[in-house]
């Protein structure tokens, strides 16, 4: 698991940085001022994907940044760093020169204003990382979720105890009162005896509560049974560092053209080697490092000679590992959702152009990655469930309307239209907040998604 999941899924996040929002300004009074939580969604969508706040990554890590600018050169080259490093290793600033040796390819310049970094900024000086804790089937969780649950655990023992010395007090009041007026002590019961002859006298209040709280326990555990985020930010390793930030956000190649199935069939394809061979037959390096390296697994793959400039005829496939992967009954289609629906694709799998190899969006993810990437439309779902659970699917059923009129004459939907109009009570309750749902029309029945 990576650094990056743990904090990017975590809840109790939010909380902590408002808290720590609130301490970092009253100490920090002679830092400019920022809003962390804008801070947060400019750092995701622009910075994060080659910096930590806390440590190093492609660049350094970015806490106590500023000072060590006005440290050793001046705040106003800071700004301009961000806008431009060119431009100030150039102008010969010893700082700049110094922090550019940190790795071979340069920082790329940053669209962003002064009042965006000090938003940034905010974020930054305010991020703590999460505590790590692990678990016994080895894995990695953030602490904080791990305590919550404790903390329920304690506030429910704590609450059996109250009950237990109420009806403690309870039962020493009554036999002081029995006492009082020289009546006879009932007979010593053990504690056992007393229990049972307790509840068989409430027996039926007993009952209506024992048979209460199994419901509320097992629909419980239900819910978070269905809710747990068993997917996000899973983010397998790949056989080959392709990065969809370099094809599909800096080359623009248009996801169509890789993943060709996706409008015609219920799934959308990995391309297959050839594809890659479109290009790579004479995109031979990258601008990373070891940028040939990578790029001779495609010829291995394809059984390119790239000296010879022919093919051996010895193929091997490249064994991509899927990223995204629902139970078998559970039924999903690609082309019902992005052409007859008009989902666009950064609804449910985010900003891949900023995206190396795939990974599991979080909820989180999907609500914010669009803040300051122009070509996102700001996502008109919101999503609190985690990514690819039922909860995920049925909470955007729930807000996305159904473009009636637009369905094609005699599709589906189209269909439907005709039918409602013929009966115009049902139609107008659907229609009394002037949206048709997904949800409104069936697209909450089990058996629309399971088998
Ligand atoms: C494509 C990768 C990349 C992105 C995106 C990126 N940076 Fe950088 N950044 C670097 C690298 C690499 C360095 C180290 C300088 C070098 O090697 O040229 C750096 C250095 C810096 C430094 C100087 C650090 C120091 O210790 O003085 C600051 C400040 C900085 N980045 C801020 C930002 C901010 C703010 C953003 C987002 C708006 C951002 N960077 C986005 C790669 C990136
Ligand atoms: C409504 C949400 C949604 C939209 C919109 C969507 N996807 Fe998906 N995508 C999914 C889900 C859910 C899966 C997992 C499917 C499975 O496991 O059967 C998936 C899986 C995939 C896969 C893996 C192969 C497969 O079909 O299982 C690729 C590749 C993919 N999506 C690409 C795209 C592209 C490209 C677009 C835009 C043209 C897109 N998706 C639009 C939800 C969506
Ligand atoms: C439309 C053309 C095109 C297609 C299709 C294409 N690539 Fe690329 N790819 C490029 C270009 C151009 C570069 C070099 C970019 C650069 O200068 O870093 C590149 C670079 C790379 C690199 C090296 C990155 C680096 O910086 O070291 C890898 C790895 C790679 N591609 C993998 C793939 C794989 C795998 C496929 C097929 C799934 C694929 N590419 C399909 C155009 C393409
Ligand atoms: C980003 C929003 C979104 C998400 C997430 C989403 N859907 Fe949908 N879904 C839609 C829309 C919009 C339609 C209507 C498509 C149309 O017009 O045909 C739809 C329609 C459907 C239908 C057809 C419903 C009917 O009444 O015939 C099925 C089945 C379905 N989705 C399954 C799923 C499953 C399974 C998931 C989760 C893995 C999922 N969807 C996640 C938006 C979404
Ligand atoms: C040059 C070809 C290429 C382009 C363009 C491309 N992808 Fe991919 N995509 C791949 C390859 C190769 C993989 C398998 C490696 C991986 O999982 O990252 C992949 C994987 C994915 C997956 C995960 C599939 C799984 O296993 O569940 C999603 C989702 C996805 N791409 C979405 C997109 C979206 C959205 C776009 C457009 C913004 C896009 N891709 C553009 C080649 C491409
Ligand atoms: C919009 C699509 C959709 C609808 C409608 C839907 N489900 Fe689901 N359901 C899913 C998905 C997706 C999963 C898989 C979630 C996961 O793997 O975490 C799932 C999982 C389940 C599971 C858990 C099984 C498991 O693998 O964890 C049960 C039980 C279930 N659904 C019952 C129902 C019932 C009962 C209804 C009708 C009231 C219903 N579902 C309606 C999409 C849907």
């Amino acid at each position: 698991m990576n650094i990056k999941s743990l904090f990017i899924s975590n809840k109790i996040k939010h909380l902590a940085l408002v808290v720590l929002a609130f301490f970092s300004f009253t100490y920090n009074l002679h830092a400019q001022e920022g809003d962390v939580a804008t801070g947060e969604a400019l750092f995701n969508g622009n910075c994060a994907s080659c910096h930590f706040p806390h440590e190093d990554m492609t660049g350094p890590a970015l806490k106590g940044a500023r000072q060590r600018w006005i440290d050793n050169s001046t705040e106003e080259n800071f700004y301009a760093w961000i806008k431009n490093s060119q431009s100030v290793i150039d102008s010969g600033d010893p700082y700049a020169v110094e922090v550019s040796k940190f790795d071979v390819s340069p920082m790329t310049p940053q669209n962003v204003d002064e009042a965006a970094v000090d938003h940034i900024f905010a974020y930054i000086e305010a991020f703590e990382p999460p505590v790590v804790v692990e678990k016994a089937d080895g894995s990695a969780q953030a602490g904080p979720e791990e305590s919550s649950s404790l903390y329920w655990w304690l506030l429910s023992g704590l609450l059996i105890i109250v009950i237990a010395v109420v009806a403690g007090v309870k039962g020493n009041l009554a036999a002081l009162a029995r006492d009082k007026d020289g009546d006879e002590q009932p007979e010593q019961l053990t504690v056992g005896e007393s229990a049972r002859s307790w509840a068989w006298k409430n027996r039926g209040w007993f009952g209506v509560t024992v048979f209460a709280a199994t419901i509320v326990l097992l629909s419980l555990g239900m819910t978070k049974w269905l809710d747990l985020g068993v997917y996000e930010d899973y983010k397998p390793e790949q056989p080959i560092a392709y990065s969809h930030e370099l094809h599909a956000g800096d080359l623009g190649i248009d996801c169509k053209y890789c993943h060709n199935s996706v409008t015609k069939s219920r799934h959308a394809t990995i391309p297959s080697v050839n594809v890659c061979m479109n290009c790579h037959k004479t995109v031979k390096e990258g601008t990373n490092a070891d940028g040939t390296a990578e790029i001779a697994k495609i010829y291995e793959a394809a059984g390119f000679d790239a000296d010879t400039k022919t093919y051996t005829g010895e193929t091997k496939p490249i064994k991509w590992v899927k990223v995204h992967n629902l139970p078998d009954h559970v039924y999903f289609n690609h082309s019902q959702h992005v052409v007859t629906g008009g989902v666009d694709c950064k609804q449910c799998h985010g900003n891949m152009k900023k995206e190396t190899v795939a990974r599991v969006m979080s909820s989180e993810d999907l609500n914010n990655v669009g803040v300051t990437d122009n070509d996102w439309a700001e996502n008109s779902v919101k999503f609190t469930k985690p990514t690819l659970t039922m909860g995920w699917c049925i909470e955007c059923h729930r807000q996305s309307s159904v473009d009636l009129a637009g369905a094609p004459d005699g599709s589906y939907y189209n269909e439907i239209h005709k039918r409602l109009l013929k009966d115009k009570k049902t139609y107008k309750k659907y229609l009394e907040d002037d949206v048709v749902t997904v949800g409104e029309l069936g697209g909450l029945e089990c058996a629309k998604c399971h088998y």
